[in-house]
């Protein structure tokens, strides 16, 4: 087939916030840690401990005095506490670079140095920032006066607030209230008043980039190990807290927490095990190149992941080469998912190594570019992480490893053959299996993977990639590669996603994907099965011996319909007479069966695979072929066919899936049970019911009142 890729240049701006140079370094010589404890408690030792290995320097009020703040844990209260630091801080007034953080000491630890505090609180860009919690507290009332947030917690917490010095004692002096009073009232107070909220320049930290709540928020934390290191990771907004507060009823979470901070890691320059707000910090610039070489199933769910993977917040260029006219089609259709993409050679023949040449080129020859991420279309890199990763992993060349889904076909070869070609390594099935898991120097790997932009301008400068008259471009690259002596790695370490075949794909059917159900079984699941599948086994039984079930999803049952409508041959007169001739139909149906659709393999696959588990539960000691004769789609309509007089099925048993909805597509339907006098009147698109065929459901198809309604109809083990 003649390749006519096209290429396709965008800059995907991905980038949030920049470290601008008036954020100077705070030196961790001003910063002031302030905590206010009345009692050593085990929990104020573990903070001081903490604070001792991060080299904190804390000053502690209220020790030995008594404590008349309220039961704090229970009601409102906390007052001393202001009292306390408003005495404080008077002394602090005017020493505008102190900066000064207050924490709770019973329930905090600390995860990471004053370093890393300071740069992040300076690239906050606010002179006082106080933590955020999911709950407004003590006064729900106040929740609509707070403003809203794009993302992250909205109400304000006291637990733990930076500020410079001279802003927090302005605050601080405005208290004049009981020791009893709430401390945290107080605050909100000042912090909702939009007047000195910009006066002191506060903000909240929404998304735990310092502070951690864990109040409302124990799901959103998790405990990331890497080697001989672990930290507290906040999962929802992908940051690395910096203090951990175990309000409300979080203790025992904050002490399991707790377990492992002796063994927490600090920012260091290099950025080798640091969050993505860091990393932002030294920015890397990845140039990603897509390749759609051939025409590839579930291309949309493709491109729809690439749109929400979390790119490391740098600039990410994206580079698209393709050929094929439908995939052309598609893609200008979906170009929107990748902002400020602009076509740049339409006419050019490129071929598969010129192109992937031109691609790397681009990395090659900026400067700035950090890394080159080359991927292609049967790539499905379910893992949205992966980019950051593989940066994480700090190798030249380095591939996630994929493989076809339950298949040894993968991403990478294990050895060489003596000729140059593959040949499988002792471990290959291990590695592909993941039982083996590590990070693994191989000879060969494809489809994706990152490479070091300094690595491309330095020891690969010399080289053509993957330009070589009549090999395999990928041969090339791995080849040139492992000539300049850089080491190429897989990583099995964590899950990345799986490798779609693209083998049997016939873009000649309107919606191919629908026959991918043997080569790609997960895609398809993905795609095809309704999202609720699982809970098939919380019986609905709307007649007696009736099921109802999940079984599409949405994209099925249009896909279903509109191929039957493109088909467009469906069954009336004599046609129909034919096939009563051969005794299958009790009563004509306006239909088109999947036979003549030549979907009747995969069809059957689909009752194999998702309706025999369901029969066996429902139906106990019977055990279907899911063999069935005849599968269908009905078209009911007022003009034409509205409904059906009762009748047996010649099954065993019936599936009857609605592919459209009552109410939009249509008016009425629906299945009387006539021994029991029992009707399903309200169907729902993409559900399923099932009823045994002979004997006793005896049923009849309700009129179609208004618009067209579409069922899918099996007659399983006739
Ligand atoms: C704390 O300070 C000591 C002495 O200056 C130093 O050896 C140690 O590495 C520091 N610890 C951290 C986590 O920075
Ligand atoms: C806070 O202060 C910084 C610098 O001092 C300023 O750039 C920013 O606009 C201020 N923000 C608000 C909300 O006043
Ligand atoms: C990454 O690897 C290079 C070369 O092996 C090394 O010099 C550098 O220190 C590493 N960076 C980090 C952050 O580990
Ligand atoms: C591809 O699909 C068309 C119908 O759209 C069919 O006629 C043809 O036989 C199919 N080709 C293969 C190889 O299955
Ligand atoms: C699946 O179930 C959940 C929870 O009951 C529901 O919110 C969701 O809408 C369901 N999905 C579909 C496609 O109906």
């Amino acid at each position: 087939m003649a390749s006519c890729p096209l290429l396709l240049l965008g800059l995907v701006a991905l980038f949030h916030g920049s470290v601008s140079a008036e954020q100077r370094r705070i030196p961790a010589e001003n910063l002031l840690v302030i905590t206010a404890a009345t009692d050593e408690t085990d929990g104020f030792n573990r903070f001081m401990r903490t604070a001792k290995e991060f080299n904190y320097t804390v000053k502690v009020l209220g020790l030995g005095e008594e404590w008349k703040g309220g039961d704090v844990a229970r009601t409102v209260g906390g007052g001393q506490k202001v009292r306390w630091l408003k005495k404080e801080l008077i002394k602090l007034s005017e020493q505008k670079d102190t900066v000064v953080l207050f924490v709770d000491s019973y329930d905090v630890i600390f995860a990471s140095g004053p370093e890393e505090l300071l740069l992040k609180f300076s690239r906050l860009g606010h002179r006082v920032v106080f933590s955020a919690e999911g709950f407004c507290w003590p006064d729900q009332r106040l929740a609509s006066k707070y403003p809203e947030v794009h993302s992250g917690k909205r109400y304000l917490n006291s637990g733990g607030f930076i500020g410079f010095a001279p802003d927090l004692a302005a605050i601080v002096q405005q208290w004049k209230y009981k020791d009893n009073d709430d401390d945290q009232l107080f605050y909100t107070r000042i912090y909702l008043d939009k007047t000195q909220r910009t006066k002191f320049n506060m903000t909240l930290d929404h998304r735990s980039r310092i502070f951690q709540n864990l109040n409302g928020a124990v799901d959103e934390v998790v405990l990331k190990f890497e080697r001989a290191k672990v930290r507290a990771r906040n999962v929802a907004y992908d940051t690395l807290p910096v203090i951990i507060h175990g309000n409300g009823p979080t203790k025992l979470q904050l002490n399991y927490l707790g377990n492992y901070v002796p063994t927490a890691w600090t920012y260091e320059n290099g950025c080798g095990n640091c969050d993505d707000d860091l990393l932002s910090a030294t920015m890397p610039l990845v140039y990603m190149a897509i390749f759609i070489e051939h025409a590839t199933p579930f291309m949309e769910e493709f491109l729809d992941r690439l749109a929400t993977m979390n790119y490391p917040k740098g600039c990410v260029l994206i580079q698209v080469v393709y050929h094929e006219q439908h995939i052309h089609q598609f893609w200008e259709r979906h170009k929107d998912l990748f902002p400020d993409a602009q076509l740049v050679g339409p006419e050019e023949n490129l071929q598969e190594d010129k192109a992937r040449t031109m691609a790397v080129d681009a990395c090659k020859k900026d400067p700035e570019c950090d890394y080159y991420f080359s991927i292609d279309s049967d790539v499905a890199l379910v893992n949205p992480d992966t980019l950051r990763i593989l940066i994480e992993e700090n190798k030249s060349v380095i591939a996630p490893m994929l493989s076809r889904h339950g298949k040894l076909w993968s991403n990478f070869w294990g050895a060489l053959s003596p000729e140059g070609y593959y040949s499988r390594s002792e471990d290959y099935i291990e590695i592909v299996q993941a039982k083996r898991i590590g990070l693994w120097n191989v000879p060969y790997i494809t489809q994706a993977y990152l490479i070091k932009g300094s690595v491309l301008r330095s020891r690969l400068s010399q080289v053509q990639l993957y330009q070589d008259d009549g090999l395999d471009p990928d041969m090339v690259f791995c080849r040139n590669v492992r000539d300049q002596g850089v080491f190429m790695f897989v990583s099995n370490r964590d899950e990345f996603g799986r490798l779609v075949s693209s083998a049997n794909f016939n873009t000649s059917r309107l919606h191919p994907d629908m026959w991918q159900i043997f080569d790609n079984p997960v895609d398809w699941r993905e795609k095809y099965i309704h999202e609720n599948y699982s809970k098939i086994f919380e019986d609905e039984k709307p007649c007696p011996d009736v099921y109802w079930f999940p079984a599409f999803s949405d994209k099925m049952c249009d896909h279903l319909v509109e191929t039957m409508e493109d088909y467009g041959q469906w069954s009336g007169g004599s046609h129909k007479d034919e096939r009563l001739a051969g005794g299958y139909e009790n009563v004509p149906t306006v239909d088109i069966h999947m036979n003549q659709i030549g979907f009747e393999k995969e069809w059957l696959k689909f009752l194999k695979d998702f309706i025999s588990p369901v029969t066996e539960k429902l139906y106990p000691g019977y055990y279907p072929k899911a063999q069935a004769i005849m599968n269908f789609v009905v078209r009911y309509r007022p003009d034409e066919q509205p409904s059906l007089r009762p009748h047996h099925d010649s099954s065993t048993f019936t599936i009857n899936i609605a592919l459209n909805n009552k109410g939009r597509d249509y008016e009425g339907g629906g299945c009387r049970f006539l021994r029991y006098d029992c009707r399903v009147e309200s169907p729902r698109k993409g559900w399923s019911f099932m009823h045994p065929g002979r004997l006793t459901h005896y049923h009849e198809g309700l009129p179609t009142t208004r618009g067209t309604r579409y069922i899918m109809v099996s007659f399983v083990d006739p």
